[in-house]
């Protein structure tokens, strides 16, 4: 096979190739964009450019499927600009965008405008979600053809711009979704029960961190869940979890896969690594997420169904906030969320050289499974002949510690400061060209590509 193909633009070899079910070592010939070969080095065709990637592993990109860029409307928090960047030196080399921007990216004229923006400041490929409303359910298909990805829901939401639906105008989505065949990410958590304890907790005057867990507490979560599987049951609607950050949504999840619910799970580092005991260290307030960080006990359990498969993906619900937007007296005024999206690979890495999992059981969670769930793969998501080259060499070997200042989100307050690391992304390539180097940026903005679109 291999011995057809004439000059090709690029050969990386000597590497240890991770898969979901294995690591072989092979070389990788990459040609316009694409992979074109796998095999033994001898057997690579000739190239105008070779990489020796003795002593590495060779991974497919991490695909990361949850991510707030934050442009238009939040350029002080993040631009796509510098959000890629970072993504692209994290490993990640497709990120799918939320829609709770200014404004919110509910018409097919505000998908076309974010895709614009994308397109003009992206180094790796991204998908944007729309968003599901009470009044645009109408607009679901023609916000398709604008070039969403995927729709997000937010069931359970305190944000004017995304607020949440009436279970009727859900019910609408999810036939409309079912029907084009697309799976629909849900903010699951149940905003009865949000802003009702919400309001109760501010009249009674607490601004402390733990009246955030009373308000947004484990069964807001579950019901989410819960409704989330029952809706999409009835519809058909396919759909996604995400942030799972509780141990109590777990029977729920496995009740509604049995079910044969067509429903993907996702959690987040800050999930599986932190516990309400980090806010000794960090600031109580610092550690507001939505849905929140919990206390030490939902960890174990949450790590064992991500690698037994009741939750499929790793994702990072990467939130950039300014560093005093996160250091507020009161918990109310405390912006929500971290960036993710540079460190979670790493913060992986340092897990697998822990022996918590394999580096295949990375690249299912973190590649394969998000590329499957979302309709990419094998284009994306593998190590294959035709797949395309978003590839990572990791250095196993790399050490270090997490620090906010070396990241390249403006929003840069992560909850990882000081995380020690061993193991780490020393390049990243999407669709063949290098877009980040020893943990600095190289790729040209513009460069990165909407999936829709990418043929
Ligand atoms: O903590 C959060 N931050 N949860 C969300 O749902 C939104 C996000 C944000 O956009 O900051
Ligand atoms: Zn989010």
């Amino acid at each position: 096979m291999t011995a057809a193909l004439k000059q090709v633009d690029l050969v990386i070899s000597g590497g240890l190739l991770v898969d979901p079910e294995r690591i072989v070592r092979n070389s990788i010939a990459v040609n316009n964009g694409r992979i074109a070969a796998i095999g033994p080095a001898d057997e690579m065709p000739p190239a105008k450019e070779s990489l020796d990637a003795s002593g590495l592993y060779v991974l497919p990109g991490a695909i990361d499927v949850h991510v707030h860029f934050r442009e238009p409307g939040f350029s002080h928090k993040e631009t796509w600009t510098t959000a890629t960047q970072a993504a692209a030196v994290g490993g990640v080399t497709t990120v799918f965008d939320m829609p709770n921007t200014n404004p919110p990216t509910s018409t097919p004229e505000a998908v076309a405008q974010k895709i614009e923006i994308a397109q003009r400041q992206a180094i790796v490929d991204f998908g944007v979600y729309g968003n599901i409303g009470e009044h645009n359910t109408d607009q679901l298909r023609a916000m398709a053809e604008a070039g969403a990805v995927s729709f997000k829901l937010y069931m359970g939401s305190e944000n004017p711009l995304v607020p949440c639906p009436p279970d009727g105008a859900i019910l609408d989505a999810f036939e409309v979704l079912a029907d084009l065949g697309i799976r629909c990410t849900v903010h699951a958590e149940s905003t009865p029960i949000l802003t009702w304890r919400g309001e109760r907790l501010l009249k009674s005057g607490r601004t402390d961190a733990a009246a955030h867990l009373e308000q947004h507490s484990d069964i807001a979560t579950v019901e989410g869940v819960s409704r989330t599987g029952i809706f999409a049951e009835w519809t058909g609607c396919k759909v996604h979890i995400a942030h799972e950050s509780t141990r109590h949504s777990l029977p729920h999840i496995r009740f509604a896969k049995e079910r044969g619910v067509d429903m993907t799970v996702e959690t987040c580092p800050h999930y599986l690594l932190l516990s309400t005991d980090d806010g000794a260290r960090l600031g109580p307030n610092f550690l507001r997420v939505k849905p929140p960080v919990r206390e030490s006990g939902h960890r174990e359990p949450l790590w064992q169904a991500l690698l037994d498969g009741t939750i499929d993906i790793l994702s990072t619900d990467h939130a950039p906030h300014l560093q005093a937007e996160k250091k507020r007296p009161s918990i109310w005024d405390c912006a929500p969320g971290f960036p993710g999206v540079e460190t979670s690979m790493m913060l992986m890495l340092a897990e697998v050289s822990r022996g918590r999992l394999t580096l295949p059981q990375y690249v299912r969670m973190a590649s394969a499974a998000p590329a499957k769930a979302f309709g990419l793969y094998p284009r994306k998501g593998a190590l294959s002949v035709d797949s395309d080259a978003d590839i990572v060499l990791v250095d196993m070997k790399r050490q270090g510690f997490i620090r906010a200042e070396a990241l390249h989100s403006i929003g840069n307050a992560t909850p990882f400061e000081n995380f020690p690391i061993l193991g780490a992304p020393v390049r990243t390539l999407v669709r063949g060209r290098t877009v980040a180097l020893d943990g600095k940026p190289v790729g040209h903005p513009g460069w990165g590509r909407n999936v829709v679109a990418a043929g």
